[in-house]
């Protein structure tokens, strides 16, 4: 399979690229400035210029861009606005974009993550972002042509970021990468459709 995966060189991508690429996939990744093409999610002609120049892709898996933290007392529609711009309305515009280039059959892989189910002080906007994330996943599992699928992965803190992230939440429970690897890997050569997969440890 070709795929491109978006945030492959980051913490999560730095896993899952290499297991993609040993098991035979051509993977392409992505990122603002790093990876083997420059994509910006919150830049749509970015987006449509890195389909255009692809060729085939028989995947795409975004595990790029964080929703920040906020004060809620001090929180604004428009900074609620700004903050889903990358990881809620960019992973939306990878599939909207994507399905007009896309092969057949071809998958969609997104990342929320565990506060669209758990509340968590100053993640308003995280909480909002992964919550809209899994109905979008919803909507297009039973709207995408040619027999498009569309999954997304919601992991609670990651193993190899509880060094950076443990102090941010603590007492949070951590899906180990393995695991999560195994989740996006179920997602790109499986068949399934429509689903949420909460990989909360
Ligand atoms: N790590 C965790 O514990 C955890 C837990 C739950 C959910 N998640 C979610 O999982 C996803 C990946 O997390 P991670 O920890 O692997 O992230 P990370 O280490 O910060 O890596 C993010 C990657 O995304 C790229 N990126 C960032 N903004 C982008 C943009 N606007 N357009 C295109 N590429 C962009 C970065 O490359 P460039 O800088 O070159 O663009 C980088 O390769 C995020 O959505 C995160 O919220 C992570």
């Amino acid at each position: 399979m070709r795929i491109i995966v978006v945030g492959g060189a980051g913490t999560i991508g730095q896993r899952l690229v290499p297991i993609l690429r040993s098991r035979g996939h051509d993977v392409v990744v992505a990122g603002r400035t790093s990876g083997d093409v420059h994509v910006d999610l919150t830049v749509h002609t970015t987006i449509e210029a890195m389909y255009r120049n692809a060729g085939t892709v028989d995947c795409v898996v975004s595990i790029a861009a964080h929703g920040a933290l906020d004060e809620f007392t001090a929180l604004t529609s428009d900074a609620l606005l700004a903050n889903m711009r990358a990881k809620f309305f960019g992973q939306v515009d990878l599939v909207l974009t994507g399905q007009h280039f896309c092969a057949d059959r071809a998958g969609f892989v997104l990342t929320s993550g565990i506060f669209a189910d758990q509340a968590w002080p100053r993640v308003t906007g995280g909480g909002v972002i992964s919550g809209a994330l899994h109905s979008f996943v919803l909507s297009a599992a039973i709207e995408l042509p040619r027999e498009m699928r569309i999954n997304v992965v919601s992991p609670t803190m990651v193993g190899d970021s509880v060094d950076a992230f443990a102090d941010q939440f603590p007492g949070m429970r951590q899906v180990p990468m393995d695991e999560l690897v195994g989740h996006y890997l179920r997602c790109v050569e499986g068949n399934d459709t429509g689903r949420i997969i909460r990989a909360y440890g």
